[in-house]
C-alpha cells in the first residue's frame, strides 16, 4: 500500500527519503518518486517498479535539498506508470503525495477542468494539488489553500505538501490515513509508517484524524481543521532497527516463519502466572466488560480472519459463548443487527486495514458491546479506536503474506478463549491443561521448523502445478484456507480450501492425477472421516500430501506423502499444523522464482477500502 516519507531539516534531505522508501517497500508498491525545493524551484523524479529505478535515475540527475517529500504508489485510481507515481505537481508550485482515497475526485477534476487546469495523471491525487493553487489564485495564503482544499475531499487521506512559496514549511494533514510525524535534533520528518524513521529518530507523533500539521526546521504547528492548535503528546518508537534487518535470511518471510518461537514468548510474556492466564492483559477494566458479554462477533480481513474463524471453535466449545466471525468488508455494508452483549473483537496485524476500522466504526454506531483489539502494531488507529488491546508482541513483519502475525493472534485468541471460559466455569484443572499446552509452543514450533529440508524437497512436486486444494476438517478448515492463502499469495498457484466433507459436492470432480491435493488431517476425533474422504481423492488418481501427526495414515493409499509432525496437543494443533503450510508456500515460491516478499498486486496493509 502507499507510503509516505517527509523531511525537513539542515542536512540534505534526499538520503534520508531514499532510505525511508526502501523501509516503506514492504508495503507493496509498484512506483516511487520524490520532490524537493532547490532555491524557487520544485524538482522531482520518479519511477516504476523498484526503489533502485529511482536511486538509478538519481545517480543520472542527483537532487539535493533541505526539504523533500517522497513516496512509493500502489495503484489505486489510474495505472501503474510514472505519470501516475507520486509527487503531483500544480503550476510547478504545488507539489503533493497522498495515500488513500479521493471518492468525489472526478467532479472536483470536472471543475478543475472548467477553470483550466490541464491533468498529466489519472490520479484522485493531482485533483488536490490543483485545488490548492485554485485556492491560492483566489487570494488565500498557502496554510489557507490547503485548508480549504481539505474541506472540499471526500474520502481518506495522509497528504503531505511543499512549494516553493514557502520553501521552509512541510504541510500535511490526516483523515483516515496513518500519518506520524517524527521529531529529530532541529529538524522534523514526516511519515505513514514508524517503520521508515528508523534510522533518524524514535521519537513520534501519531497524528490524529483531523490534525493539520506545518513542520518547519525548528517547529511544528498541529491544529484542527479550523486552525485551532491541538496537543498530541511524543512516544517513542519501540521500532529496532535489526528488528526490520533481515539478516542470514534469504527473505523477511522465511525470518518471520523462523521467528514465531520467540514471538511466542515474547506474546506470553507476562500474560501468564501460577498456570492462569490473567484477564487484566486485556486492560485494567477487561474484567468489568468481560462480565457483561453473552457473544463474540470477530471481525477481520485476509489471514486475520482465518484466525478468527479458527478462535470461533475454541470459543464455542470450550467458553460457552455464541461467537460470529465476519470478513470486515462485507460486515460493514451488511447492516449487522446489532448485539449489546456481544464483544466486538478485531483482529489485525497492521491495525491500519481500512475495512477491519470501519467495520469497528459500525459496530459502534449501531450499538454492539465493547471492542477489543487483537493487534500487531501499538498506536495504531486500531488500537486507539478499541476499548481493550491485547498486543500481540511478534515484532514487526516485513514480509507482505502474514506468518509469525497470524500464529500469534491465535495464540492471543487461545488466551482470550481461557479468560472468557472460567468466566463461564471451565476448572483451573482445564485451564492449567491449556496453559501447559500453550506454554509447550515454542518448543513444538521449533520441532516443526525442523521438518524444512523435507517440505523444500516436497515442494519440487508443485512447481509445475497450476492449482492445488486444501482439505481440512473442523478446526483445521480455517488452517487449510490459510495454507491455500499462503500458496496463491507467493507462488500464484491457485489453490482453494475445503471442508473435506464438502468435497463430493463439488470439487470432487476437479480431482485428477494433475491435482494436488493437501490435507490437514492431525489425530483428532474428525481424523477417521478425513481418512475417507481422503480415500475419495485416492479413488480418483489425486496426489496426496498429508500433514499427519504419523506415517501410519500412507495404508491403504496409492499415491500418498505423508508429513509426520508427531503428536501435538489437540487445543494448540491448529497453532502448530500452521508452520509445515507457511514453509510449503514459501519453498514452492522460491522454486517459482516470485517475489516472496513483495508478491504482485498485493500490499501489506490495505489502507484503501
Ligand atoms: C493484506 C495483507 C494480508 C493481511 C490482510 C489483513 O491483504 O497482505 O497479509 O492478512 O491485509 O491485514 P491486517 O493488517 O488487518 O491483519
Amino acid at each position: 500500500m502507499c507510503g509516505i516519507i517527509g523531511a525537513v531539516a539542515v542536512r540534505d534531505v534526499v538520503p534520508i527519503l531514499i532510505e525511508g522508501l526502501k523501509r516503506l517497500e514492504y508495503r507493496g508498491y509498484d512506483s516511487s518518486g520524490l520532490a524537493t525545493i532547490n532555491g524557487e524551484q520544485l524538482e522531482r523524479k520518479r519511477a516504476v517498479g523498484k526503489i533502485s529505478k529511482l536511486e538509478a535515475k538519481l545517480k543520472k540527475k542527483s537532487l539535493s535539498s533541505k526539504i523533500g517529500i517522497a513516496h512509493t504508489r500502489w495503484a489505486t485510481h489510474g495505472k501503474a506508470n510514472q505519470a501516475n507515481a507520486h509527487p503531483h505537481f500544480s503550476k510547478d508550485n504545488i507539489a503533493v503525495v497522498h495515500n488513500g482515497i479521493i471518492e468525489n475526485h472526478s467532479k472536483l477534476r470536472e471543475t478543475l477542468e472548467k477553470a483550466g487546469y490541464e491533468f498529466s495523471s489519472d490520479t484522485d491525487t493531482e485533483v488536490i494539488a490543483h485545488q490548492i493553487h485554485y485556492h491560492l489564485k483566489q487570494g488565500k495564503n498557502l496554510y489557507a489553500a490547503f485548508l480549504a482544499s481539505l474541506a472540499m475531499i471526500e474520502g481518506t487521506y495522509a497528504i503531505a505538501m511543499i512549494s516553493p512559496l514557502m520553501p521552509d514549511s512541510l504541510f500535511a494533514a490526516r483523515r483516515g490515513s496513518p500519518l506520524i510525524v517524527g521529531i529529530g535534533v532541529g529538524e522534523y520528518f514526516l511519515a505513514s509508517d514508524a517503520a521508515a524513521l528508523i534510522s533518524v529518530t524514535q521519537r513520534v507523533i501519531y497524528l490524529e484524524d483531523g490534525d493539520i500539521v506545518e513542520l518547519q526546521r525548528d517547529n511544528m504547528t498541529i491544529t484542527d481543521m479550523a486552525g485551532n492548535p491541538v496537543e498530541r503528546i511524543e512516544h517513542i518508537s519501540k521500532l529496532q532497527a535489526d528488528a526490520v534487518e533481515r539478516g542470514e535470511y534469504r527473505h523477511y518471510m522465511q525470518k518471520e516463519i523462523f521467528e514465531q518461537p520467540q514471538a511466542i514468548i515474547d506474546t506470553l510474556e507476562g500474560r501468564i502466572h501460577n498456570g492462569r492466564v490473567l484477564e487484566a492483559a486485556f486492560g485494567p477494566n477487561a474484567g468489568e466488560l468481560f462480565s457483561k458479554i453473552e457473544a463474540v462477533q470477530i471481525i477481520a480481513c485476509g489471514t486475520s480472519y482465518h484466525a478468527g474463524m479458527v478462535a470461533r471453535y475454541w470459543i464455542e466449545s470450550l467458553a460457552k459463548l455464541p461467537c460470529t466471525v465476519e470478513i470486515a468488508s462485507e460486515f460493514r455494508y451488511r447492516k449487522p443487527l446489532p448485539n449489546p452483549k456481544a464483544l466486538v473483537v478485531t483482529l489485525s496485524q497492521s491495525g491500519e486495514t481500512a475495512d477491519t476500522l470501519a467495520a469497528l466504526a459500525e459496530t459502534k454506531r449501531l450499538g454492539f458491546g465493547p471492542s477489543l483489539a487483537i493487534c500487531n502494531v501499538p498506536e495504531s488507529s486500531l488500537v486507539r479506536a478499541s476499548d481493550l488491546v491485547l498486543m500481540t508482541h511478534a515484532g514487526p513483519e516485513i514480509g507482505v503474506a502474514s506468518t509469525k502475525a497470524f500464529t500469534t493472534q491465535l495464540l492471543s485468541l487461545l488466551m482470550l478463549t481461557v479468560v472468557l471460559a472460567r468466566r463461564r466455569g471451565m476448572t483451573a484443572e482445564t485451564e492449567n491443561q491449556i496453559v501447559t499446552a500453550i506454554q509447550s509452543l515454542p518448543r513444538q514450533i521449533e520441532k516443526m521448523l525442523t521438518l524444512n529440508d523435507s517440505i523444500e524437497k516436497l515442494a519440487e512436486q508443485f512447481a509445475d502445478k497450476h492449482n492445488a486444494l486444501f482439505l481440512g476438517r473442523g478446526i483445521h478448515y480455517p488452517i487449510a484456507m490459510e495454507g491455500a492463502l499462503k500458496l496463491k499469495e507467493i507462488s500464484y498457484i491457485h489453490a482453494e480450501a475445503y471442508p473435506a466433507g464438502e468435497l463430493k459436492h463439488g470439487p470432487l470432480a476437479l480431482v485428477d492425477d494433475k491435482m494436488p491435493v493437501i490435507a490437514v488431517a492431525p489425530n483428532d476425533d474428525l481424523q477417521e472421516k478425513l481418512k475417507s474422504n481422503l480415500q475419495e481423492v485416492n479413488a480418483r488418481g489425486g496426489q496426496l500430501f498429508v500433514f499427519a501427526n504419523h506415517s501410519s495414515m500412507k495404508q491403504g493409499f496409492d499415491y500418498i506423502n505423508v508429513i509426520e509432525t508427531g503428536e501435538v496437543d489437540e487445543i494448540i494443533s491448529p497453532i502448530i499444523y500452521t508452520i509445515p503450510l507457511q514453509l510449503l508456500s514459501y519453498h514452492v515460491a522460491l522454486i517459482k522464482g516470485t517475489d516472496v516478499d513483495q508478491p504482485r498486486n498485493l500490499a501489506k496493509a490495505v489502507t484503501v477500502e
